[in-house]
């Protein structure tokens, strides 16, 4: 009821939300949002790699790095933690002192749900203490993460802390990166990795303990493991399941989890004085920044952070700091300026661990991957504007959508918390008391009930639960939002009639991808064009932007990227990258000459090798189409169907299936060329709804790969209108909601 009620709040505030969305869309727009440029602060030795090349090649200038990430990478007082202290750090946390409690409640109780404040030692102490008490013996201690940022990081922390090789008897997976070998002994990993091998051994007979870390970040996959695993604990009595969290509702979680018991690690917190805001704040950008100079001029020693909503917003304020500090000139003490989100690459990640010069201070500059996620010692002061960028589902544009959200009081005070770890601290909202009493939502609104269920709902159909209604779900989904993924699904072609699992969706859920591009990869070898989709697939799952576009050489960067572009758009684009890379012997150099990123090349390379293996498995054959390039873009439509949208006479797109105006992206192959339809992979806001990922198509192939979608109407060929289609998509509807209704009473009774 307490959700429910938030979701009317959220609905009342959303006029609120509107203009911070503008705002946000304002601010993105000021930066180049289409085109980030891979974080150039490298290991060092590549550094230097790239400064020789150079000074070989005139057009090597693609390593262009801003002088304020320079000088965070280069800092050379910044002097690592030695091994010698790591002893006595793990014994100065409070999971120490807990530890025997935990190892005798692990062993008396098969479910555990452990509570601690942030940065009490749950995520790299507990795995340890269990594999030091001989749980890893029987199999794998096991550890999840919402962020794959956090998997890699403590993975490593908790490798030098053993002192082992990352892979060896400490590793961790993620998507596409296995660094585990026949040693390990503690795993950390993704949930969404874990998600994927209950689904091929619903017993997870490889671990002994498993711990679902974070568990109050309640993704969707978090969520689903809970259901998953209470099945799975029953199978196998001896396997030890530990729910840990920072902040929870310790009661329900309990209540949900057959009343299992509660441990609390003591906490270790100083007070933190919260200073609101008196008056709402108008550019919350701008403030932070003006606060962070403010405790930086005025006020005692000690480290800050500050929490931003994304990647563009902090690189942005980075580079403005950098220049107000640079404005200052030598006589104000030193303030090293550390960005950390998702995105980053973990040798810059690890930076942010390492204590600043003496005299000097930190700032971090963070996403709220700094709430709960990692933790950093040291901070006194937290700057909070009050904000998070979150996905959900937009019903106008038929898919998840990235906005800038208030956050809810228990993330301000998970935010708070963070500058009373080390001492009493300070905590700067960027917005009034009133607006956290009567506008902030208690807790946040779990992913499963706001995202699209897509691929969670393939992946549960995967492992043989038709029942979704019946699901033990903590916080069901909203009905409406299962029955858009399943409609989805059933066009994909992934699901049948009465609802059940194709052998197309058996394969799609194979592939650790979303349901559209799985379709579009398992549809090519049909088509003969394997070879082509697997590159294109893996160059757009390689993580980062493969085009590098430094500010300074941006129309020098857009020549050569224009050499590759294709005629009918931006994935054969992407392929002939990938081509040119391949021709040249894969080579670096040619990379910088292209302005390509190289990094991204070898990872897109490491997930086609992937991929392949899995096409390989279900015997699908990999072959090029050569020239006729026409039938990846089939492909392409065959999972991209519903990301379609037709040239409009006046101005840019209209989307096929809601008729939302969307527009080219300016980096597109396609932008001022004449293609009447395209389909596109994703949207990106900013200022508009821009494509990204576009590729023209004719508007028959629609209709040949979604016949269950789209249907020829009139003489032009499409009917869209909104009558038509709700004649074709009504009647799906019904037949779902009938089937799962008649499901649910049958196994209900
Ligand atoms: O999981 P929880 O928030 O309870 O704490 P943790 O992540 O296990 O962190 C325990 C301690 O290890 C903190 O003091 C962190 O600062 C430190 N740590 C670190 O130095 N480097 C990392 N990569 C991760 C944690
Ligand atoms: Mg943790």
């Amino acid at each position: 009821a307490a959700i429910q009620g938030g979701v009317l709040a959220k609905e009342r505030r959303d006029l609120k939300q509107q203009e911070v969305n503008d705002k946000a869309k304002e601010e993105a727009a000021k930066t180049d949002i289409g085109q980030d440029w891979n974080d150039p602060m490298v290991a060092p030795n590549e550094r230097r790699f790239a400064s020789d090349l150079r000074q070989r090649t005139q057009n090597g200038a693609s390593q262009e790095v801003p002088e304020w990430k320079r000088i965070a990478a280069g800092r050379g007082d910044m002097g690592k933690k030695t091994t010698a202290s790591i002893e006595e750090q793990r014994r100065g946390l409070p999971a120490y002192r807990f530890r025997k409690e935990f190892l005798s409640a692990v062993e008396q109780y098969q479910l555990l749900i452990v509570v601690g404040e942030t940065g009490s030692g749950k995520t790299t102490q507990l795995t340890q203490y269990l594999a030091e008490e001989g749980y890893s013996d029987k199999g794998m201690v096991g550890c999840t993460q919402p962020r794959r940022v956090a998997a890699m990081s403590v993975a490593k922390r908790v490798a030098e802390e053993v002192g082992c090789r990352l892979g060896e008897q400490v590793g961790y997976t993620i998507r596409f990166e296995d660094k585990t070998g026949p040693d390990t002994c503690i795993k950390y990993m993704t949930d969404g990795i874990l998600q994927r091998e209950i689904l091929l051994d619903p017993e997870l007979s490889k671990y002994s303990v498993v711990m679902l870390d974070e568990a109050h970040e309640r993704t969707i996959t978090t969520d689903v493991l809970f259901g998953l695993l209470k099945k799975t604990i029953k199978r196998r009595p001896d396997l030890k399941l530990i729910v840990t969290s920072a902040t929870l509702d310790a009661g329900k979680f309990s209540e949900y989890f057959l009343g299992c018991p509660i441990l609390h690690i003591p906490g270790r917190m100083y007070p933190v004085d919260v200073l609101y805001s008196r008056e709402p704040v108008s550019d919350y950008l701008d403030e932070a920044l003006q606060t962070v100079m403010h405790i930086h001029l005025t006020e005692a020693p000690g480290d800050i952070l500050l929490f931003l909503t994304g990647k563009e917003e902090i690189d942005q304020s980075c580079e403005t700091l950098f220049e107000r500090m640079k404005a200052l000139g030598p006589s104000v003490p030193e303030l090293i300026i550390l960005p950390i989100y998702g995105a980053l690459p973990t040798e810059i990640a690890s930076r942010i661990f390492e204590p600043a010069p003496s005299g000097g201070r930190k700032v971090i500059i963070a996403t709220n991957i700094a709430e709960t996620s990692i933790t950093v010692d040291g901070i006194y002061f937290v700057v909070d504007p009050g904000f998070v960028k979150q996905s959900a589902y937009d019903p106008k544009l038929g898919m998840d959508r990235l906005q800038v959200t208030p956050i809810s009081q228990a993330q301000a005070n998970q935010r708070k918390g963070r500058a009373g770890r080390t001492g009493p601290g300070k905590c700067f909202r960027l917005y009034t008391e009133l607006a956290y009493n009567n506008e902030m939502l208690p807790t946040t609104i779990p992913e499963i009930q706001r995202q699209n269920l897509g691929h969670t709902i393939l992946m549960l159909k995967a492992m043989g639960i038709n029942d979704l209604l019946g699901f033990d779900f903590m916080d069901p989904p909203p009905t409406n939002t299962m029955l858009t993924a399943l409609e989805e699904l059933y066009a994909l072609g992934a699901l049948d009639d009465e609802g059940l699992l194709t052998r197309q969706g058996r394969r799609m859920a194979d592939f650790p991808l979303e349901p559209a591009l799985a379709k579009s990869l398992t549809a090519a070898p049909d088509l003969g064009c394997a070879d082509e989709m697997l590159s294109i697939v893996a160059m757009i799952n390689a993580g980062q932007t493969i085009f590098h576009r430094p500010k300074e050489k941006q129309q020098q960067a857009d020549q050569k990227k224009a050499k590759f572009h294709d005629p009918s758009g931006d994935h054969l684009t992407l392929l002939n990258v990938y081509h040119g890379w391949k021709r040249a012997g894969k080579s670096d150099p040619w990379c910088f000459e292209n302005f390509i990123q190289p990094k991204t090349m070898r990872r897109a390379e490491e997930v086609r090798k992937q991929l392949v293996q899995i096409l390989e498995r279900h015997r699908l054959k990999v072959v090029s189409c050569g020239r006729d390039t026409t039938r990846v873009r089939q492909a392409l439509c065959s999972g991209f169907f519903r990301n379609s949208a037709r040239k409009d006479p006046h101005e840019g797109f209209k989307t096929l299936v809601e008729g939302t105006p969307v527009y080219m992206h300016p980096s597109s192959a396609l932008f001022g060329k004449t293609a009447e339809h395209v389909v596109y992979h994703s949207l990106v806001e900013t200022t508009r709804e821009y494509m990204h990922n576009v590729t023209a198509i004719e508007p028959k192939w629609l209709v040949e790969v979604a016949p269950t979608f789209f249907k020829v109407a009139g003489k032009d060929g499409l009917g869209m209108s909104k009558r038509k289609k709700a004649e074709r998509i009504q009647p799906l509807h019904n037949r779902f909601q009938g089937e799962d209704d008649w499901r649910l009473s049958a196994q209900r009774r």
